[in-house]
């Protein structure tokens, strides 16, 4: 992996970067981050079989995402397996304030460009920030498997982070994307400054 695309501020565009202390508050509860990591995963992986189905004449789109489908469904069994191993659960699904915010956004009606458009974008700041919190948890734990546990889907989820905006690039005019994408780093950056900071959450 290239070092820039790890570069949080330049690279991933984030505006506000993710308050130290929650690196700490994680390790109170590994089966709960852990839970809440898996559910991410899952929750990464549907999305992707819902934009196959919903732009499914997107060939280059459905291409791309076929294979992320299944990366994603392998995150999810490797945060899956890393419970068992320690004798925990998997929990219930909790309610993802984050996600749910940053549907909130999205524009539901107008122009399909416009919706499809900012159906990328949003999986494009999940990956992005997913990327962020996972290299602060690589960086600042103090547990040297699991900061490798977690430098490991930091590094997929930076490249999928680029997947998303490049295809948005591919189906639609640049500045188009461009303008959007500030506007959605912002709405992100007011979102994150005004969320409790969880150790029960990946976000
Ligand atoms: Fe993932
Ligand atoms: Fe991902």
């Amino acid at each position: 992996m290239q070092e820039e695309t790890i570069d949080v501020k330049n690279i991933l565009g984030l505006q506000l970067p993710t308050d130290p202390r929650w690196v700490d508050l994680t390790a109170i509860s590994l089966e709960e981050i852990l839970t809440d990591h898996a559910y991410c995963e899952q929750k990464a992986a549907t999305t992707c079989i819902t934009l196959i189905q919903r732009y499914s004449e997107y060939e280059k789109l459905i291409t791309e995402l076929a294979p992320i489908v299944t990366e994603e469904w392998g995150h999810f069994r490797a945060v899956l397996a890393e419970l068992h191993k320690r004798g925990l659960k998997l929990g219930r699904q909790r309610k993802d304030i984050y996600v749910n915010e940053l549907l909130s956004f999205q524009k539901k009606v107008g122009h399909v460009d416009d919706r499809f458009l900012d159906e990328l974008l949003t999986m494009a700041l999940i990956e992005a920030r997913s990327c962020e919190r996972f290299k602060r948890l690589s960086e600042g734990l103090h547990d040297d498997y699991m900061k490798k546990f977690y430098r490991k889907f930091m590094e997929s989820e930076a490249g999928h982070y680029t997947l998303f905006i490049t295809m948005a690039e591919h189906y639609l005019p640049k500045p188009k994307v461009r303008k959007r994408w500030k506007e959605w780093l912002e709405f992100e950056k007011e979102l994150m400054n005004r969320m409790e900071i969880r150790g029960d959450r990946i976000h």
